[in-house]
């Protein structure tokens, strides 16, 4: 089984779960982000956070729809049969 679980939340952000001091999240200028005490934390993933790249309860407030589910590799080839 993984260390490291990324779950896409339902219409909300992206739950990790990994044990403290496993992940490292770093900014695009390569600067980390505190994790200190934070085996699980939530990525914002709707873009209206004010706190990013963490959640803050903002999908909530804005009615974030996310689309998009795990499917597997077969399923997604019939789809692309199917389009015209
Ligand atoms: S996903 Fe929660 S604030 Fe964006």
């Amino acid at each position: 089984m993984a260390q490291v679980k990324i779950m896409a939340r339902k219409n909300g952000p992206f739950r990790v779960e990994a044990p403290e001091g496993s992940i490292e999240l770093v900014d695009a200028d390569g600067h980390k982000y505190d994790l200190t005490g934070k085996p699980n934390f939530a990525l914002c993933r709707c873009g209206g956070s004010v706190n990013k790249p963490f959640c803050d309860g903002t999908h909530s407030r804005i009615g974030f729809q996310a689309a998009e589910a795990a499917v597997r590799a077969e399923e997604q080839g019939k789809d692309q049969q199917k389009k015209p």
